[in-house]
């Protein structure tokens, strides 16, 4: 969830500065303890300690940040001598919990052991080709390729397909592809940022571009505001402008997808994506996701075409020498592929139903939430970013456990929290969370609805 001005681990110069700047306007929380554990060789590791500070200091005061979850029983977990409900949770259709899924295991794991260590190149367990070709015919794309995780992807594709071209980079877009985007700048790409979700802006950039090649990168379904881009539009300059439209659907995958009259809700069927909800096709377009949200399974994928498959098969380092999958998550990812498609539609209705209510009222009580999409990932700015320690116990107390986008894990105008709803949360949980919201509604600042829309929308084009 975090945004790509934030908690950069290698920029500590600025980390260094900002806490100083902190420091002088009084901002700044009290001083840690002093570390029993330091000593006078440790100089070069001092360099890196402005970054645990403010982890230490978030922990500290956000019981559920970085917290440790001591059981689970269905999505209720157990934090200490505390049960809570969670929100937190990025299953979006409950796989992790869903028996025929759990149940698949066993057997993978009796035919090929925990974890065959070869990396993909030297050796790929036919499950792989399976996959493969099954979440080809899902997305209705060329071709599929899969690699470990999507950080993996952005870091090793997005410099092969820039190349010494140019990357047109949204503002907003995620961390992991702007990490990935500095790694192609540093074998010689050229970097230009456009406004999130400004195709105008784009437009213009990529028209006045003389460099090739050129690629757009965007999330789909974005993680912090739960809205998608116009992809219609954006594949529309790629193509007219000889470019690749590179998308990051990690929380769109599997929870939006085709839409068909036969459809149970607004978000289509078969949960194929924003590419096919929107009615868009892949050419020059890749699809980036990953089954590790939506299909609770530690793997991830591009719909490509066949002979970039095969390029990245050499170029990509993932491909070449990362340790694969575990096995377990290659089980869970076929057996979730068939739930999919033998219930996902029903799991995805219900998560449309839960998220509605939570979002009806959101707008009952008059909180402002960017979510205009409608789907199930729900972030709640609040007025004043200091009282995020109370908000956060508050939540905590009353037993909701959510996503703190705290500042530095956000920029400091987006500081808040972030709710998502998964198949496996049930109308209980529904119910006590839009009672506690209504209570956080009556002793915490939130941003009224109105207003703040209109302020987002006025600072989304001063950017
Ligand atoms: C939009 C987006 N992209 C990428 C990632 C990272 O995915 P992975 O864990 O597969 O590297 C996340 C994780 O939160 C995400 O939200």
């Amino acid at each position: 969830m975090s945004t790509p001005e934030h908690i950069d681990a290698v920029d500590l110069g600025r980390r260094r500065n900002d806490h100083a700047r902190r420091r002088e306007s009084g901002l700044e929380l009290p001083s840690l303890p002093a570390n029993p554990m330091r000593r006078e060789s440790d100089g070069w590791l001092e360099r890196w300690m402005a970054t645990v500070e403010d982890l230490a200091r978030l922990k500290a005061s956000h019981p559920m940040l970085d917290a440790v979850i001591d059981e689970q029983a269905g999505r209720w977990i157990r934090i200490g001598d505390r049960w809570l409900a969670d929100f937190a949770s990025c299953n979006y259709l409950g796989l992790d919990l869903d028996q025929e899924v759990i149940d698949a295991v066993p057997e993978y794991l009796a035919r090929w052991g925990t974890h065959p260590s070869w990396s993909r190149l030297l050796g790929s367990p036919v499950l792989y080709e399976e996959i493969e070709d099954t979440t080809r015919r899902l997305l209705g794309s060329e071709d599929v390729l899969l690699l470990p995780t999507i950080t993996h992807i952005h870091m090793s594709v997005i410099p092969v397909l820039v190349g010494g071209g140019v990357l047109f980079l949204d503002d907003r877009a995620h961390k992991t592809i702007f990490d990935g985007a500095s790694v192609a700048r540093g074998h010689g790409a050229t970097i230009q940022r456009f406004r999130h979700n400004d195709v105008e802006h784009v437009e213009q950039l990529v028209k006045a571009s003389t460099i090739t090649p050129r690629v757009i990168a965007i999330d789909g379904v974005n993680s912090m505001t739960g809205n998608a881009p116009d992809m219609r539009e954006l594949a529309r300059i790629a193509r007219e402008h000889d470019a690749v439209l590179y998308v990051d659907d990690a929380h769109g995958f599997g929870v939006i997808g085709e839409r068909s009259p036969e459809e149970l809700c607004d978000w289509g069927m078969r949960g194929n994506g924003v590419v096919r909800h929107q009615g868009e096709t892949y050419e020059n377009v890749i699809l980036v996701s990953g089954f590790s949200k939506a299909y609770s399974s530690l793997l991830s994928f591009l719909a490509l075409p066949t002979r970039l498959k095969d390029v990245l098969k050499v170029a990509a380092p993932p491909y070449l020498y990362s340790g694969p999958s575990p096995v377990a998550s290659l089980a869970t990812t076929i057996a979730g592929l068939r739930v999919n498609e033998a219930r996902g539609d029903l799991y995805r209705y219900q998560v449309h139903g839960m998220t509605r209510r939570v979002l009806e009222r959101l707008h009952q009580l008059d909180i402002y939430t960017p979510n205009e999409s409608g789907y199930p990932l729900i972030e709640i700015p609040l007025a004043h970013r200091d009282d995020i320690d109370v908000v956060g116990r508050y939540l905590f107390d009353r037993g909701v456990y959510v996503t703190m986008a705290a500042y530095p894990l956000v920029p400091r105008d987006e500081v808040g929290f972030r709710i998502q709803i998964t198949a496996a949360n049930t109308t209980d949980q529904i119910d006590r969370l839009c009672e506690v919201l209504g209570e956080m509604n009556d002793r915490f600042r939130l941003q009224p609805e109105q207003d703040e829309r209109l302020l987002f929308r006025a600072r989304g084009k001063e950017m």
